[in-house]
């Protein structure tokens, strides 16, 4: 009964699969939850009022004002009431009018102030779920932290076939399940994540750095602070943000800030999961001024080993901390990950190799094999970076478990 007491907005839009809304809500009652059903002017003509507030035992809101009375509804309180909001079915309209902020219905401006994670089912016709203006309108939304429930494939209204048919209302339910379920799995943990690469510099316009995007280490951000976790996130110089209330962000630049910023919050942390790519040296000495080439001419950089922070927290660690590393290799992976996990006195330590297409630096996906002190290996096929960031997390949660 994990949707037991949980408020959830039910936005309903304009479409033939407004009658699907009926048997959404009956279920998500049964379950325990508290259903307030927000209408669109266009939802009214598919599916009425009056079987939706029955089915809710709530009246349903659509407009603003009440003209009988004068008295206004606050969308304001109504997003803040909310555990979470769906929207069920969703139009191509009012997903172009949310991820634009065109707050023109109660609907879309409750969305606008929703402070509770948001999930959005779509329903319409093929040509207008693959028509670019909504697939960009519904990558926008997804950039927002939204969550995008697919449409199936499917006889349509229209009769045509293909993909824009709303999920089912039971297959609707287990989402929001499972995401009640998963953002329970870290409540109360502290989570310490590095992320993205360091610079080290050379001059003043000059520095060593590598290809890290921050990718693999924000989206392991989002999934543990969508699991429930505080997660501070230090991270090196990457051009993404995070919008995560549960996520707070250091920015640092040089492996050495990065060594400092990690062993202060450290002491406080349940788990650590270092997925930074760290500069292993750094040059002795950083000119004040713009080297030359007419005045240098040849040159030779001198450098110096950079603090190990994998190693420090490693052997700082208390038996209920839990620290993991990464191992991004291109020849004899496992041995090189092996030493790792061994010398740096990890829990477990996620390898990935560049000789594998699609996996390590910048691309949205990664092929990960996780290596644990006992020696178990499980390898995973090539993922999106949130579904890496997932096995990972699952992972971690089986650990804190345990400890
Ligand atoms: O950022 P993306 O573009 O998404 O790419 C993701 C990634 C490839 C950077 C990521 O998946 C990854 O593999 N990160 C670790 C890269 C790395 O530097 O690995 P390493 O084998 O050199 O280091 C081993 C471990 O020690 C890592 O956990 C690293 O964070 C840590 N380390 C290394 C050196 C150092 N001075 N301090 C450290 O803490």
């Amino acid at each position: 009964m994990i949707l037991k007491g949980k408020h959830i907005i039910l936005g309903i839009t304009g479409s033939i699969a407004a009658y699907k809304a009926a048997y959404l809500i009956r279920t998500l009652v049964k379950k325990g939850a508290e259903v307030q059903v927000v209408i669109t002017p266009a939802g009214k003509e598919f599916i009425t009022p009056v079987t939706l507030s029955t089915l809710s035992s709530h009246p349903v809101i659509s407009d603003f004002f009440s003209n009988r009375d004068g008295s206004w509804h606050s969308h304001v309180d109504l997003g803040l009431w909310a555990d979470a909001m769906l929207i069920a079915p969703a139009t191509a309209s009012t997903i172009g009018k949310m991820a634009n902020g065109i707050a023109d219905n109660m609907l879309v401006t409750t969305y606008l102030s929703c402070k509770a994670p948001v999930f959005i089912a779509p329903a319409m016709d093929l040509d207008m779920f693959a028509h670019p203006a909504t697939q960009q309108n519904l990558e926008r939304l997804r950039s927002f932290g939204n969550r995008i429930i697919e449409p199936t494939e499917g006889e349509l209204a229209s009769h045509l076939v293909g993909k824009g048919r709303m999920e089912e209302p039971d297959k609707i339910v287990k989402v929001l399940e499972d995401f009640f379920t998963e953002s329970n799995y870290f409540k109360g943990k502290k989570i310490l994540i590095t992320a993205g690469p360091t610079y080290e510099k050379i001059d003043p316009v000059r520095f060593i750095g590598n290809y890290s995007s921050g990718k693999m280490g924000y989206a392991l951000a989002e999934a543990c602070a969508n699991w429930g976790a505080e997660v501070v996130l230090i991270s090196g110089p990457v051009s993404l943000t995070t919008k995560h209330p549960a996520i707070r962000c250091i920015r640092v630049e040089s492996a050495n800030e990065m060594y400092k910023e990690t062993v202060r919050e450290f002491p406080t942390t349940n788990a650590t999961l270092l997925c930074a790519a760290v500069a292993d040296y750094r040059p002795e000495m950083e000119a004040t001024d713009k080297i030359k080439r007419e005045v240098t001419k040849e040159m030779t950089l001198h450098l110096v080993p950079n603090p190990d922070i994998a190693a420090a927290l490693g052997a700082a660690k208390r038996p209920n901390q839990i620290v993991a590393g990464f191992a991004l290799e291109t020849n004899d992976e496992l041995h090189h990950a092996s030493d790792k996990l061994k010398r740096k006195n990890l829990d477990f330590i996620v390898l990935n190799s560049l000789r594998d297409k699609g996996a390590g630096f910048q691309c949205d996906t990664n092929k990960i094999s996780i290596l644990d002190k006992e020696g178990e290996l499980t390898a995973y096929p090539l993922k999106s970076k949130q579904e890496v960031a997932a096995d990972i997390a699952t992972r971690l949660a089986d650990l804190l478990n345990k400890v």
